[in-house]
């Protein structure tokens, strides 16, 4: 495992596929105490003048405390071969479970934010902006009905894509 460091427009893969299909691990914390879950809803491209990232996260999730207490986050492409691990983290909760340890990954930490060594690639972001999404700014009821039988609805965090690391 070696992560090396490359510009954020040199991330491999198309990045809709790997979100959409493939799915990605976003986690927050320190080496200490940290959360990771699976997340397929996400956007990425520029914002205020640089390469920015969002993504969406339910406040059920225990991901969610993570993202609220600490200012990085990082978003992560596994290598192949590790669908059940992808499946463990968005479907159990690490309220609930060792997360690492049942999914079968191994922490590995890039600037200080953890990621994996099982990582393809792995973009560290720092929180630039954080919103949740009231009802009433939905302009299309039929998506808000779809997304939100109930009230767990998503809050947003906007990140800044600080650097991007491909595992070699
Ligand atoms: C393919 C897939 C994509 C998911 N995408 C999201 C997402 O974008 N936002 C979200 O809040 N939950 C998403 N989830 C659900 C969380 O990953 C799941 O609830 C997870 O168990 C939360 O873990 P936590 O409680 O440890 O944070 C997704 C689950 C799967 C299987």
């Amino acid at each position: 495992m070696s992560f090396r460091k490359i510009e954020p427009t040199e991330l491999p893969g198309n990045i809709i596929d790997e979100v959409c299909n493939k799915w990605m691990l976003l986690s927050a914390g320190s080496a200490s105490d940290f959360n990771f879950m699976t997340v397929n809803w996400g956007m990425m491209g520029e914002l205020w003048f640089q390469p920015a990232v969002t993504v969406y996260v339910r406040h059920s999730r225990h991901t969610i405390n993570y993202m609220e207490n600490h200012d990085m986050f990082t978003l992560t492409a596994l290598k192949p071969g590790h669908q059940d691990a992808l499946n463990l983290a968005g479907s159990k909760s690490g309220r609930d479970i060792d997360k690492l340890k049942e999914s079968g990954l191994t922490a590995a930490f890039v600037d200080g934010c953890p990621t994996f060594e099982e990582a393809a690639y792995t973009i560290v972001c720092k929180k630039m902006y954080a919103s949740e999404m009231p009802p009433e700014n939905f302009l299309d009821k039929e998506i808000f009905d779809k997304a939100y039988t109930d009230t767990d609805y998503h809050k947003m965090y906007i990140g800044q894509i600080v650097a991007a690391y491909v595992n070699d």
